[in-house]
């Protein structure tokens, strides 16, 4: 059927509320490989983003596709109430990684989705802390089911579906290039951090009990690198100091590594970067490299065990479902054999310092520049190096998308992903497998394309 008439047909009966239509129409991919896409007309698309940041692995991965394959071939289904020894593999190597990591025993169930997962981890902290209130950050997002949207912070998610749980309290997070306060990182002394210890100071300030010694609030929902909210890296200092505060208070911490678990910010979970312990960690996206919704929870054994968690508490047709866990396994086994966090580090500070050179041409408009690994961002503002510039980061997408960029005699395009509070920052989250070569190339499109959309 030619591009034409699938358009109509989409127009007429594809329902546009699953999809985020970044840009108008959206544009249509038919194959890839590797770092790229390819449009029906066989351009090739460099891609910074791997398909929401799954394909951490590469697009068509050898390896893992032909894990897929023999999945198939062997034990494609099975009903969540037997057992099949991938999904016994693979909770044991998480959970006895962060046994190792955290120095806590603990659990791990399945889901399908980072939104479902998020859920499960709710249901976790309702059972143990018998508490329906959560905190959660700004700018913070765990997806776009009811409950998930409760704790994500945009009132967008919300305003059309009413609320169905309890909203989560949402406190600043530490965004230090565009400081909630106003205030500059190094003269702050964590005000953010304080004005969040003052809320427990009398139980007249809402939040806690004096008499009883008990918050209201259950859990802290977190992200240890903010994903949607633009690949915003916080400085670890907060971190330390938070913790102490939740723990004094009996609040669970809920690390929500969706998007950053496995690797993307050169550590197996991206909350090793800040030296906290949590309680429930949600994981999914790279877990299978894109290739099957796998998602899923670890929990500490004290809020996991099933004389607390009993069967049934959560439950889905394809969770742990044999495809995913068999993706899952290779994915863990191939994390095994390499040194991922060399590789990713090494790649992510090559990549972030030729991004840091090309923001000397533009260095009020690439307003920061940044990255733990291979979570990059790029904020662009407006000539005074601040106002978020959501315009132009748009018209660099759009441009991006065109794929007339001349290389070698022949057209490409560039895949970037706009996120960020202000709709002005590219979160770049490139395949682990990307080579110096790509890296350069990503470098001078985005050059380019900056020429061509600069004013
Ligand atoms: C941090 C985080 N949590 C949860 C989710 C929701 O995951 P899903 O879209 O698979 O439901 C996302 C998705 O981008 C995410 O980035």
């Amino acid at each position: 059927m030619s591009e034409e008439d699938l358009r109509k047909l989409e127009a007429e009966y594809c329902s546009w509320g699953d999809a985020v239509h970044s840009a108008e129409p959206p544009k249509m991919f038919e194959s890839c490989e590797g770092c790229f896409l390819y449009d029906p007309q066989g351009t090739p698309f460099l891609d910074l983003q791997m398909a929401s940041a799954t394909a951490s692995f590469g697009y068509r991965n050898r390896r893992l596709n032909q894990t897929l394959k023999e999945q198939l071939d062997r034990l494609p289904q099975l009903g969540s109430h037997y057992l099949h020894s991938e999904k016994i593999e693979v909770s044991a190597r998480i959970a006895q990684l962060c046994e190792n990591i955290f120095h806590k025993k603990g659990r791990v169930q399945f889901n399908v989705g980072g939104a479902v997962a998020v859920e499960d981890a709710i249901k976790l902290v309702r059972n143990y802390t018998h508490k329906n209130a959560g905190f959660a950050f700004m700018g913070g997002y765990h997806g776009r089911t009811l409950a998930a949207t409760a704790i994500t912070s945009s009132y967008r998610y919300r305003r059309r579906y009413g609320h169905f749980g309890d909203r989560a309290h949402f406190i600043p997070y530490p965004y230090c290039f565009r400081c909630f306060y106003g205030l500059k990182r190094e003269d702050c002394g964590l005000y953010c951090l304080k004005q969040f210890e003052k809320i427990f100071d009398t139980e007249y300030y809402s939040f806690w009990d004096s008499k009883a010694g008990e918050c209201e609030f259950g859990a802290f929902y977190m992200e240890p690198v903010q994903g949607t909210g633009g690949y915003v890296i916080p400085p670890k200092e907060y971190f330390v100091g938070f913790k102490k505060i939740l723990a004094e208070r009996k609040i669970l911490l809920v690390d929500d590594e969706v998007q950053m678990g496995f690797f993307r910010t050169g550590k197996f979970w991206a909350i090793q970067h800040l030296d906290v312990v949590p309680d429930i960690i949600v994981f999914g996206k790279a877990l299978t490299n894109g290739l099957n919704p796998l998602s899923g929870v670890w929990a500490t054994e004290e809020i996991m065990n099933p004389k607390i968690f009993p069967p049934g508490s959560t439950h889905s047709t394809y969770a742990a479902n044999p495809q995913g866990t068999a993706l899952a396994l290779e994915v863990l086994r191939l994390l095994d054999e390499q040194d991922y966090e060399k590789k990713v580090t090494e790649k992510g500070q090559y990549f972030l310092a030729q991004l840091k050179e090309l923001q000397k041409k533009y260095p009020k408009i690439m307003g920061d520049v940044d990255g733990l690994g291979l979570a990059l961002r790029i904020e662009l503002c407006k000539e005074d190096g601040i106002t978020p510039n959501p315009e132009l980061t748009l018209r660099v997408c759009q441009e991006g998308l065109r794929g007339d960029l001349k290389k070698n005699g022949k057209d490409h395009g560039v895949i970037l992903n706009i996120g960020g509070y202000f709709k002005n920052v590219f979160s770049l989250s490139p395949s682990f497998e990307i080579t110096k070569e790509e890296i350069d190339l990503a470098v001078e499109f985005f050059d380019r394309l900056m020429q061509r959309c600069v004013k």
